[in-house]
């Protein structure tokens, strides 16, 4: 089973919009889609309306009370299924503290699953454990971004973490790569983040990090009422507005990423990891005097930053 991991540990950039939205649109690939909510903050379950149905039986449970997956986990349509979460799930991160193996949990518990094409996991804005619950049993990492020169800036943290997790834990971790949310076209700041985050990536070919063959994915999910309004309804976008630009770009994006799960990794050369990651460095020496210079280096109001 493929596991696709969306984070970013900046908050409000789109990562439980895109965990819904690629889950339904993968579902109507045919795909047999698990969604897993591994944020306390319980917004992938209340978007899909499943609040009553996490208490008792979600991933808290799972994590720290080894509760079956099969007794967590709510099918929602044929080919969607859920493991909610609510704010108890914040408890996990002390309660874990002091368990050997705390990072592999949920890996493990995903072992005993043959029901399922792909599991889709959307984590919290920090880089704690469960977060590293999701890298440990991720095939994949997804990271959603917005195409503002602030939002770079926790990007070299991530893929730190990342190459941690895939140096001691998942060797076979892959970033498949960044999706652009919230996209308004037009704006000169957010092709010029773009074009240094492909430069970067680009020049990362060839080498031995997980992310040596991470896209930015051509597909922008532009910023589209719709998308934010359907989490009230309980639905995701192909069952709330299945015609408007939010249903059409997160099913190319699903075209987009089944491609990359279908691909073969090219296997890493021998040479050393990198010791450091040159994405913040890198990104301040050179967009912030741009980002700067266009007037636009501020991050808009989204939500709370890790
Ligand atoms: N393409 C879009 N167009 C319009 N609104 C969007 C779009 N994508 C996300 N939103 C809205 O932006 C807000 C933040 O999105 P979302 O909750 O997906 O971010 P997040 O990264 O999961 O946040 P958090 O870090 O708090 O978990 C939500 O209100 C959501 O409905
Ligand atoms: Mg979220």
């Amino acid at each position: 089973m493929d596991c696709v991991a969306v984070i970013n540990q900046k908050g409000g950039v789109g990562k439980t919009t895109t965990t819904v939205n690629i889950g339904a649109a993968l579902a109507q690939h045919g795909k047999r889609v698990l969604l897993i909510d591994l944020d306390p903050q319980g917004h992938l379950t209340t978007h899909l309306g499943l609040d009553t149905l996490a208490q008792g039986r979600g991933t808290y449970e799972v994590l720290t009370k080894d509760l079956p997956l099969s007794e967590a986990i709510h099918a929602i349509s044929p080919n969607i299924s859920v493991l909610p979460a609510q704010i108890d799930l914040a408890a996990a991160e002390v309660e874990l503290v002091s368990v050997v193996g705390r990072e592999v949990i949920l890996r493990d518990h995903l072992a005993s699953l043959s029901d399922y094409d792909l599991a889709v996991i959307d984590c919290p804005p920090s880089l704690g454990v469960l977060t590293l619950n999701a890298l440990a049993a991720a095939s994949h990492v997804l990271i959603p971004l917005q195409p503002h020169f602030l939002a770079l800036q926790g990007v070299g943290k991530l893929f730190e973490t990342i190459r941690l997790v895939a140096g001691r834990i998942n060797p076979g971790l892959r970033v498949a790569g960044m999706v652009m949310c919230m996209y308004e076209a037009g704006t000169r700041l957010a092709g010029e983040v773009i074009d240094d985050l492909q430069a970067y990536i680009e020049g990362s070919r060839g080498g031995s990090t997980p992310w040596r063959d991470a896209l930015i994915f051509q597909t922008r999910i532009r910023r589209n009422v719709k998308l934010a309004e359907c989490p009230s309804y309980g639905k995701s976008i192909f069952d709330y507005a299945p015609n408007c630009h939010g249903a059409a770009d997160y099913l190319q994006l699903a075209d987009e990423l089944i491609s990359v799960l279908s691909s073969v990794p090219r296997t890493a050369p021998t040479t050393p990891l990198p010791t450091s990651m040159p994405v913040v460095d890198r990104t301040s020496q050179t967009s912030a005097p741009r980002a700067a210079a266009a007037g636009k280096g501020k991050q808009p109001a989204a939500g709370p930053s890790a």
